[in-house]
């Protein structure tokens, strides 16, 4: 950090953006195994919210990863350094009053921990798409499951690499007794007086 001088202060402000755009900015942190419905339910969920006059931005694992992060892989430190560096770009659009939905399976709570001391308890709310391994894996959309149970890929989350649930999330979807509309509608239900300016 040495010869380095951030200035944060001479910028238009969080609070001025907020206003332009009406709205509070938050990042909503969507968690959850591979296949589990982050990223659709995330898409249908910015849709939702564009559509009622906020502005969003979905920042996705496979999209960042493919992009930005393309450097990285799966062992445990490459995800941390994911996560690290989706919470700064995810702190970005919050200090420009844009509401961010970042869907990563984030798998561990030391980085999702992480990603809230970044950036910070009160903008951060964790979303937890808790949809069960068996179920993940028999959609297996991606053919992905298949692959790490047949030895193919390495380090997968829930197969051959940890992926701990959150404990005690902001919101809780479970999909596998609603559609996507219905969880859309939760979600949407619960964020309104977060995002409302
Ligand atoms: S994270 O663990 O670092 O948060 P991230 O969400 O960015 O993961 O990427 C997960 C996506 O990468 C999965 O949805 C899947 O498409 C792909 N992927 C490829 N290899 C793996 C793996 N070993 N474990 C999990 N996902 C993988």
């Amino acid at each position: 950090m040495n010869n380095i001088h951030p200035d944060f202060e001479r910028i238009v402000s969080r609070k001025t953006k907020e206003k332009k755009l009406g709205q509070s900015s938050k990042v909503f942190w969507f968690t959850g195994l591979s296949g589990s419905g982050k990223s659709t339910i995330a898409e249908h969920f910015e849709k939702k919210l564009f559509s009622e006059g906020y502005f969003t931005q979905v920042l996705d694992g496979d999209n960042i990863r493919s992009g930005i992060n393309s450097d990285l892989g799966f062992n445990m430190e490459d995800r941390q350094e994911n996560i690290r560096r989706i919470s700064e770009i995810g702190k970005l659009y919050l200090n420009n009053g844009v509401i961010s939905l970042v869907s990563f399976i984030s798998p561990t709570i030391a980085a999702r921990e992480k990603a809230k001391s970044i950036i910070g308890a009160d903008d951060f709310v964790e979303v937890f798409i808790n949809t069960p391994l068996e179920i993940c894996e028999n959609r297996d959309v991606k053919g992905l499951y298949k692959k790490a149970r047949a030895g193919e890929i390495r380090n997968f989350s829930g197969i051959s690499s940890p992926y701990e649930a959150p404990e005690n999330p902001a919101i809780e979807i479970i999909t596998t007794s609603q559609s996507v509309a219905e969880c859309v509608d939760k979600l949407f239900n619960f964020a309104q007086p977060l995002i409302k300016y």
